[in-house]
């Protein structure tokens, strides 16, 4: 590995000494990252929408924070995290945040889209920025608190002020990042990257596991065999790889007979050409398209599929199983 690895002495986080940290969304990663901030230090407010129309406004007031509207909050705020979810930011940008900006603010984004994709083009005179750690909410918190981080990334679109790096580095160190290591990143391959890992590792491992389980269930095995099958066994040796690697744990922790099925039929099941393909589309937009287009409509799609897939024998499996025999 020849890139720059940030960690916590590389970083000075009195880059936000007498900044307000303004985080404008309070859910997944809003939450987590609000709370670390907080316990490293830093002031930090919240911005949600107003009482009535907010599922998380009441919660980030019983969190301890001081809960703003997102206009006042962004009014308020010297660095701007932006943790709403990707698709509701365009006109949450439109109408509250950028009426509301002044020269010399910092917008860190959690996510490159909207800015890779034109749906949000920030002003010249604010530095636009992003810092992603690489995992689901709860996550972070959890190690933060075990005084531990999470890996994660950077990255600098515009730098109005001369120090975007400095301060998206110091974010990323009060999130606790900086404990794991940070990486610099453009925003175009942040977005792509996550989009393209979603697509297939997300999409083409939760569908491998679903048709283990209904393969075997169709030849006759029992449920809660195909479904031990399908996900338990999973679980274990993804930790095993992550701390050792694979080879390591094909020659060394698994059977042989495993190690020859993993070597020899595995590349059987997975269509390079269509992971190309899937690669190529992300990189030409086609997959953001589909996205927003989804998004706009309603998400016909994703209602349509969760219909079909809430109930199946194989969920229904998962909740007997996890009672019988724990998570
Ligand atoms: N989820 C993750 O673990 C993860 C990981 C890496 C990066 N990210 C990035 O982090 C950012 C935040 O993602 P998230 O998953 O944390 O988001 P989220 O939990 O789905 O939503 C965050 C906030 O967006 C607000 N919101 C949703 N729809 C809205 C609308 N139509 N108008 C106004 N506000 C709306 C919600 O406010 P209310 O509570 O008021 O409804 C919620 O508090 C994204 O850029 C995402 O790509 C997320």
């Amino acid at each position: 590995m020849n890139e720059k690895i940030y960690r916590d002495d590389d970083v000075d986080e009195s880059v936000l000494d007498g900044k307000t940290i303004a985080v404008i969304g309070y859910g997944i990663q809003g939450k987590v990252q609000a709370m670390n901030a907080r316990d490293s230090g830093c002031s930090v407010i919240v911005g949600t929408r107003p009482a009535s129309r907010s599922r998380s406004r009441r919660e980030a007031e019983a969190d301890g924070f001081e809960v703003r509207d997102y206009a006042e909050a962004v009014s308020k705020g010297d660095v701007l995290l932006i943790e709403l979810a990707d698709p509701a930011q365009p006109p949450v940008y439109a109408e509250s945040i950028e009426p509301n900006l002044r020269a010399g603010q910092t917008l860190v984004f959690c996510h490159g889209f909207n800015v890779l994709y034109g749906s949000i083009k920030p002003p010249e005179n604010v530095n636009t920025a992003l810092f992603v750690p690489n995992a689901p909410g709860a996550f972070v918190r959890e190690k933060y608190q075990n005084g531990e981080g999470i890996y994660g990334c950077i990255s600098v679109d515009h730098d109005a002020t001369g120090n975007a790096r400095e301060i998206a580095l110091a974010v990323s160190k009060v999130v606790g990042s900086t404990r794991a290591g940070v990486v610099e990143l453009t925003f175009q391959q942040e977005t792509e990257g996550d989009n393209f890992e979603e697509q297939i590792l997300y999409g083409g491992v939760i569908h491998l596991m679903r048709l283990c389980f209904q393969t075997m269930v169709n030849n006759g095995y029992p449920a809660s065999f195909a479904y031990a099958k399908s996900i338990r066994s999973l679980r274990s040796v993804i930790d095993v790889m992550d701390e050792h690697g694979i080879e390591d744990y094909l020659t060394g922790r698994s059977s042989r007979t495993c190690e020859f099925a993993v070597r020899t039929r595995g590349p059987r099941v997975i269509n390079d050409e269509e992971v190309a393909k899937i690669f190529a589309e992300t990189e030409q937009g086609i997959f953001a398209r589909d996205w927003m287009q989804e998004w706009q409509l309603g998400m016909p799609q994703i209602h349509r599929l969760r219909r079909a897939q809430a109930d199946t024998t194989m969920e229904q499996t998962g909740r007997d199983w996890r009672e019988q025999f724990g998570v």
